[in-house]
């Protein structure tokens, strides 16, 4: 795209981001700013002094801006958002190319996101390739378009299509968006000559002049009600941010006010958007995702990966089965009976049925998906597998049963995964003859639908199985965060922390729905108690039991869990567990408050009534203090891993960015504080971790006072989790 078209004149005096050359009386100005032509300062100076040349020359009768490389101005510099921008800005360049009396054709290849379609909407005519891709993706950064995007999608599309692009954030395929009205025409040969033989069309007259921002024919005579029903629809869907509503607001407005006047509140939502904790949180989110994948020991390149062994096909060795073939990967799901396999595969065209039913998976790909699993009782048919992940009974002698027999028969090289939830990943990889091989692969219930896995790196585990594992994610599409060797790894050693305290709140005065609804106010989908009933109550009451035979005596111990499993209450599966349930709505049940209640009087403990605040700061607190000695213990590398695993695994809001972040935002000296304080108050659970105190120190940043990092030499502690609740144990 780059290279200038035959006959054109280059100009030397041209700028590295932004090239410009003349084709006859065409300017071109080709923007080269790799990989992706953001729009840096550079490119911006770069395309306003093309402009001012075209539009000085009068020899130029058009200009077209084009993209160097494989893209045109994919979109802005996710970095400059939330700083002070530099000029010249966007919206110089959108008001310079708005008023130019010469036409600009903005011809676009790959991708055109956000600031940099804002930049082609503003020229007056665009040229796309048939593969092209536009889109307003702000919103999935807490964003909203700022160049006068919600303006122009409903002058040219209308109100309805500008609604579902905005605020979905979603691409539209460029002969999509012809077909609405948004590209003008469809490159059938190279786009750049079709892009010049546009302007040779528009300079002739072939196309005649118009304004958009003129232009009323799709915008008037709208019902509000348009407006109302799509925010009812998506109400719960936007719980908890700024940017969708916001959005929603300047495309009404758009259907009312003068371009000009539209553009103005569209410029003051987006700087309100800019500034929101919504935003920060999911850009932290953005950059925590890109970082996750990078291991600052690990150099080693990964093993190519084709074949894939699933041992257990059970609520997890289903759906990670389904994980792998629908990334085109060959699976062969083992158990130890014709009916457990039976079972399994019986789940899994379940499965793809409810997703082809539901439209949100073509029959074409399903089948294809189905085609790559077979399934067996032989161990040998794994010999060929590159990497085999066990998902069998979680007891540590029948898993180093399994990885015995895996060892025996897979190949050399092949990688050994478990996907425990609670065992010492080392001591199974200690039954193989390779635990350079072995390591944990946890993934999320269920297993095709959630995108988090925690990696779990045992003292022996090889950094090429490391490195492959997480390209095997990548390929998966998960978002792999790895994890030391602990307890619990990251996700569940919080959950048990934090799921403690809750536990002691019921003690001190609070309801399980009352802590429940304070979480879900907060914007976590569902409750710690619901939760609980949804996960089941009795298999961690069984972990619990075990744990209670070593758990030293002077550490606090909320009785409730147990005595409610006594009941034969085990969650949803009985009905009936902390609720009663009606189908699977949740409803409160004061025998459990009477039960409660019993407790606090016969620990002595005196009930008083705890204020929501108080019982949020004490849940997030208690999240933020134990992330932070899984950092100072070396189990997690980053706080921003912790997040992603809050976030995609344990129903964190995004919005929040993760119990990391939130104790960032809130300030970290405050954090410290209140934890000293609970230490002080309610004992040694509360310890403070000596990171959150360094940390606060430094600045306020956890990353200003860096954690040992993720430790492979040794075996990290394994304690007992006492009233913790893991997920999926
Ligand atoms: P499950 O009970 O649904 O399935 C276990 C399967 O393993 C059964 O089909 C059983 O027949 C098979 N199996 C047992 N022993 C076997 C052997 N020796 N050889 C071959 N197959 C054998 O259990 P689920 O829930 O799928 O859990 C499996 C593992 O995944 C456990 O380690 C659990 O802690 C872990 N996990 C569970 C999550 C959940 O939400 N259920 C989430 C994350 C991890």
């Amino acid at each position: 795209m780059s290279a200038p078209a035959e006959g054109c004149v280059q100009d030397a005096a041209q700028t590295s981001a932004v090239a410009y050359a003349l084709h006859g009386d065409i300017a071109v100005a080709t923007v080269n700013n790799p990989p992706v032509n953001a729009l840096s300062l550079a490119v911006r100076s770069g395309l306003l002094a093309a402009i001012g040349r075209s539009l000085a020359d009068p020899q130029v009768r058009a200009l077209v801006i084009v993209g160097g490389g494989s893209t045109f101005v994919a979109g802005a510099d996710i970095n400059d958002f939330g700083k002070p921008y530099d000029e010249p800005t966007l919206y110089t360049i959108i008001d310079t190319l708005m008023a130019s009396p010469k036409p600009v054709i903005a011809a676009i290849h790959g991708t055109a996101f956000g600031g940099g379609l804002e930049l082609a909407l503003a020229c007056q005519w665009r040229i796309a390739s048939p593969d092209a891709q536009i889109g307003q993706p702000e919103v999935k950064l807490g964003l909203m378009p700022g160049g006068g995007g919600t303006q122009w999608w409903p002058r040219m599309a209308g109100p309805a299509v500008a609604l579902e692009v905005t605020t979905s954030g979603n691409p539209v395929a460029a002969l999509q968006a012809h077909e609405w009205g948004v590209i003008d025409r469809i490159a059938e040969g190279t786009l750049l000559e079709d892009a010049l033989a546009m302007a040779q069309d528009v300079v002739g007259g072939a196309l005649p002049a118009r304004d958009l921002t003129e232009s009323t024919d799709r915008i008037r005579d709208i019902d509000p009600a348009l407006f109302d029903d799509f925010r009812k629809k998506n109400a719960r869907k936007w719980k908890g941010q700024l940017a969708p509503w916001k959005i929603v607001d300047c495309v009404e407005a758009a259907c009312r006010l003068s371009f000009d006047e539209g553009f103005r509140l569209e410029k003051d939502a987006f700087s309100e958007c800019e500034r929101s904790y919504q935003s920060r949180s999911l850009i932290h989110l953005f950059f925590a995702e890109r970082a996750a994948g990078k291991l600052p020991d690990v150099t080693a390149a990964p093993a190519p990966v084709a074949t894939v062994g699933v041992v257990g096909a059970g609520t997890m060795g289903a759906g990670i089965a389904m994980s792998f073939a629908n990334a085109g990967l060959r699976v062969t799901l083992l158990d130890s009976s014709d009916e457990a396999l039976a079972r399994g595969l019986k789940t899994i065209t379940g499965n793809y049925a409810t997703s082809v039913s539901r439209g949100s998976m073509p029959q074409a790909r399903a089948d294809a998906a189905l085609a790559c699993i077979s399934a067996t009782t032989n161990d040998a048919a794994l010999a060929d597998a590159d990497l085999i992940v066990e998902a069998v009974f979680e007891d540590l002698a029948i898993k180093q049963s399994v990885f015995r027999r895996l060892d025996a028969v897979a190949k050399p090289g092949a990688i050994l995964a478990t996907n425990t939830s609670t065992l010492d990943v080392d001591a199974i990889a200690g039954v193989t003859s390779r635990p350079q091989s072995v390591l944990g692969l946890h993934f999320f219930s269920p297993a095709n639908v959630m995108r988090l896995l925690e990696v779990v790196r045992g003292p022996r585990t090889g950094a090429a199985t490391l490195a492959t594992a997480m390209a095997v994610a990548r390929k998966l599409r998960k978002i792999a965060v790895v994890s030391g060797n602990a307890y619990g790894f990251i996700g569940n050693r919080i959950l048990a922390a934090y799921g403690r305290e809750a536990d002691f709140l019921l003690e001190e005065g609070a309801t399980p729905w009352q802590i429940d609804r304070v979480l879900t106010e907060f914007g976590f989908p569902m409750g710690l108690f619901a939760m609980r009933d949804m996960a089941g109550l009795d298999v961690i009451w069984r972990i619990r039991q075990q744990e209670n035979t070593t758990r030293p005596a002077h550490l606090r111990y909320s009785p409730i869990a147990d005595r409610i499993c006594e009941m034969g209450r085990f969650g949803q599966k009985t009905s009936r567990g902390y609720y009663l349930y009606d189908g699977r709505t949740p409803i409160p049940d004061p025998e459990i408050e009477s039960l409660i209640v019993g407790v606090s009087a016969e620990l002595g403990i005196a009930r008083r009534d705890i204020p929501d605040a108080e019982i949020l700061q004490r849940l997030l607190c208690a999240m933020a203090n134990e992330g932070a000695r899984l950092l100072d213990e070396g189990v997690a590398l980053r706080a921003g891993d912790i997040d992603l695993v809050y976030v995609n695994g344990y129903g964190f809001p995004a919005t929040r960015g993760g119990p990391m972040w939130w104790a960032r935002e809130a300030g970290l000296a405050s954090i410290r504080d209140a934890v000293a304080a609970y230490h002080r108050q309610h004992g040694d659970y509360w310890t403070p971790s000596p990171l959150l105190a360094r940390a606060a120190a430094a600045g306020g940043d956890w990353d200003a006072a860096p954690s040992r990092g993720c430790a492979p030499a040794h075996t990290l502690p394994h304690p007992p989790t006492t009233t913790g609740s893991a997920q999926d144990a």
